[in-house]
Formats: C-alpha cells, sequence, structure tokens
C-alpha cells in the first residue's frame, strides 16, 4: 500500500498506510455487530488483526485515540459532487477532501450532472478521478436517459457494472407509467431506486415551505402535499411491482407516516432524512437568506419532530446530507432566483451529535448506524465492520470537541451552509480506509 504522494492532504493533517498501525485507547462503536469497547486496535496490511492490547515489542506506527470514538465509516448515500460538467461548483476531488473532514469513508454521488451520469462509460470516469482518496465514491446512475424522463436507461448493463442505485434526483421520475417499469425493471436485479419525491404540478413555483411565513414573505409555496402524493404513488408502485423503492431526503410528517404505515404492510420502503430537515424551520428564511434555500423546503417545527421520532423508531433508516454545492455567484441573486441546495458533508457529525445527540433525543448508537450500516445495507454495499479480519473501514471523532463552523475554512468548493457560525461539539478526526490512514492533528 502505497500512499498517493500527488493528493494534497487538508492543512493539519497526517496520512499513514495502513501496513502495521495502532489505534490507541478509543472507544470502539459497531452497532450493527454489538460492539461497545475501549481498546486498542491493531491493523495490518489494511486489515484489522487484533482488538485488545497492544501486544510487547511493537514497532508499527501509532494513533493516540484516547477520548475519542471509532466507528464504521461514516456513508452519505446522496450527495453532489457536479462533475462532469458543473467543475465551479465541486470536483470529485474538492467533494472528496470534504467527505474525508467530514469524516465520510464512502458517498454516493447523484446523476444530475452534465452530461447525467447514465451509462458505464461516466460511471467509471467518476470512479476513476475518486482513485487515491480514502473515500469510496459509489456513483448513482440515472433512472431515465439524460434525467429527461423520457426513457429508461440500460439498468442492466448499469448493474453489471456495479451499479446498485438509481435516481434522477433533482427531479422527480415524473411519469407514474415511467416509474412503473422502472421498478419493474430494477427488481430484476434487486437494486433501489432513490426517489426525488415531489408532484411537479403541486410545486412547480415553490421555493419555500408553503404556510404562514411564506404567504408573510410573499414568497411562492411548496406545500407538504407535494412530497407526500408522491411518497403514496411511488409506495404505490413499488407494492404493485415488488420493486424496492428508498425515499430520498423525507421533509414532512405526513410523509413519515406514510413510509411508517407502508413499513407495517410489508411494503420495501426505506427512507433517508438530511441534518437541515431536522435542525432546521422554514422560520429562518425570514432573513431571505438564501443558503437556506433547499428542495424539499425546510418545514416546520412539527415536522421535525416528527422526522426525529420516525428516525428513533426505524422508520427512517438513514442520515444522508444532500450536499449541494454551488457557487457563490449563483447564490448571490434574488431568493427566487437562487439555486436549491446546501453543502452538508463537513457538518454532518457535528449537527447531529450536538442537537440530536447531546440534546438526547438520538442515542450514540442510533445516530452511528444510521450514518453508517443502513446507508450502505440500503446500497446493498459491503458492511463496514469493526471486527477481526475485516477490512479497515473506520472514522474517528472526538466527541467533546467544541468547534466553530466556518464557511471559509471549508474544503468543499461550495460556500453555502446554512450552519456558519454554529458552535458544534463532536468533530471527525480521521478517517481510515483503501489501505490509508487521515487523521487530524491535535
Ligand atoms: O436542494 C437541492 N439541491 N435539492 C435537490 O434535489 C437537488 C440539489 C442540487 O443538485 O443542487
Amino acid at each position: 500500500m502505497q500512499l498517493n504522494n500527488n493528493i494534497i492532504l487538508p492543512k493539519g493533517w497526517r496520512a499513514f498506510t495502513t501496513e502495521k498501525l495502532a489505534i490507541r485507547g478509543a472507544r470502539m462503536i459497531d452497532p450493527s455487530i454489538g460492539l461497545d469497547l475501549q481498546a486498542d486496535l491493531i491493523i495490518q496490511d489494511g486489515t484489522i488483526k487484533h482488538i485488545g492490547e497492544i501486544p510487547d515489542g511493537w514497532d508499527g506506527e501509532n494513533v493516540d485515540a484516547k477520548g475519542l470514538i471509532a466507528c464504521p465509516g461514516l456513508f452519505d448515500m446522496h450527495v453532489h459532487l457536479r462533475e462532469p460538467g458543473y467543475e465551479h461548483k465541486e470536483t470529485i476531488q474538492t467533494g472528496c477532501i470534504a467527505a474525508a473532514v467530514g469524516g465520510f469513508t464512502g458517498v454516493a454521488p447523484m446523476p444530475n450532472t452534465n452530461p447525467a451520469l447514465d451509462n458505464p462509460g461516466l460511471i467509471n470516469f467518476v470512479r476513476e478521478r475518486a482513485l487515491g482518496f480514502p473515500v469510496d465514491v459509489h456513483p448513482i446512475a440515472a433512472v431515465t436517459v439524460g434525467r429527461r424522463g423520457q426513457s429508461l436507461t440500460e439498468i442492466g448493463e448499469l448493474f453489471d457494472d456495479g451499479v446498485t442505485t438509481f435516481s434522477d434526483d433533482g427531479s422527480p421520475v415524473a411519469s407514474a407509467e415511467l416509474m412503473r417499469r422502472a421498478l419493474e425493471y430494477t427488481r430484476m436485479f434487486d437494486v433501489v431506486i432513490s426517489e426525488h419525491c415531489e408532484e411537479p404540478s403541486l410545486t412547480a413555483k415553490g421555493v419555500m415551505h408553503e404556510g404562514a411565513v411564506s404567504t408573510r414573505l410573499g414568497l411562492p409555496g411548496w406545500p407538504s402535499i407535494g412530497e407526500e402524493i408522491a411518497i403514496e404513488r411511488n409506495i404505490r408502485l413499488a407494492e404493485f411491482t415488488g420493486g424496492r423503492i428508498h425515499i430520498a431526503h423525507i421533509s414532512t410528517a405526513g410523509s413519515v407516516e406514510i413510509v411508517r404505515q407502508a413499513k407495517a404492510r410489508g411494503v420495501n420502503v426505506t427512507a433517508e432524512v438530511t441534518p437541515h430537515h431536522l435542525t432546521l424551520d422554514c422560520t429562518i428564511l425570514e432573513g431571505f437568506n438564501s443558503d437556506y434555500k433547499v428542495n424539499p423546503p425546510l418545514r416546520t417545527l412539527d415536522d421535525i419532530e416528527a422526522l426525529i421520532e420516525g428516525l428513533t423508531d426505524g422508520t427512517i433508516d438513514a442520515i444522508a446530507t444532500d450536499h449541494a454545492p454551488h457557487a457563490p455567484d449563483e447564490k448571490e441573486v434574488e431568493f427566487i432566483n437562487t439555486p436549491f441546495g446546501m453543502i452538508g458533508l463537513e457538518t454532518a457529525l457535528g449537527v447531529i451529535h450536538t442537537r440530536l445527540v447531546l440534546a438526547g433525543k438520538l442515542s450514540l448508537q442510533r445516530m452511528i448506524e444510521v450514518m453508517t450500516s443502513a446507508p450502505r445495507r440500503i446500497m446493498h454495499l459491503p458492511a463496514a465492520e469493526i471486527k477481526v479480519n475485516s477490512p479497515v473501514n473506520i472514522t474517528l471523532f472526538n466527541p467533546d470537541e467544541k468547534w466553530m463552523v466556518d464557511r471559509e475554512l471549508m474544503y468543499s468548493k461550495g460556500k453555502n451552509t446554512p450552519y456558519h457560525g454554529w458552535e458544534l461539539t463532536g468533530r471527525p478526526c480521521g478517517i481510515i480506509n483503501r489501505g490509508v490512514a487521515w487523521i487530524r492533528k491535535g
């Protein structure tokens, strides 16, 4: 295993190979296998060799991890890395560095690039751009050619090429007939469709949640029902076809209830929620700050409560950031004309840990589960387990470290974070994956 010297590390980080590396004294938590133990961990040739005490005569590299938590590598099943086509917003390289700094060892970029990721050539282009980083990049392929909603992509060929998830995210598959065919086709390979659930005829002009605040601000509303009708339709189609549907960025209390009932009757449905939908409500838009403009929009405090309940009781399976970088000049125009989206990779863990775990609303174990094993399971990717003889795929974070979010210090090209100036408690400090450890000093 060789370190790739062409990759510039984030400032203040060090790289190690995993030929002979000890992680000393971390609290290791892997809810998927019931592990919660403070111990040393020995890695040799990229594999976890020993969990316990460091043997006498150890002569490998050491990382002092006392006070840190080691968990399976975080995985984000919903990011936008913008390449090819929108490299002024983000590149796979800047996105991978932002992911690593945020503690993610894996990400799944959406295909709303230009051209859209709708064939194996483009999927492999994205994979190749990510080589050398300690971050697994699993591109999601488009459901329809060019994301135009007219005809299906070659789902079988993409599956043969290793694609496990399909989406036209950014837009829904608006035609129910096409979604039916897509579910029938994907079912043959047991792959999942991650759907952006939006009924366009109800949301066409909407720029924020429809309600008292949008009325007061005079902004066109994007109503909850615009999401709920689409979720209802897609669940009925999944039930009818036996296909597998994943609800991307679920945002309303009604949606949570629809998914809860569908799961209870055995439909093959899963759902993800973003950190911003769990922590920010639509009143924050009173200042017309375009960093808070996102699709689906920020909802109400009641919706937030229902989303947290759904995450706790298992209705919602995963947290995903929907990291959506845009260039500063694109966000600095009239609110109505700015693109939807916020960045999220570098703040996700700190935000969830501070606002949900430390606030007593979500257990630490559940946070880890929904950010690590759950998204990999939904996408049918290999598990990242902390056990002897497994390939090492680990995130280290300091649950006590306080830090201030500063958009100017972010590695993403997008500076459109809704958390600028927030003080968070809990910060990633290393990832170990693909034969490399990136560790933040201090
Ligand atoms: O806010 C969003 N931004 N929602 C989406 O569905 C797409 C994304 C983007 O690509 O910018």
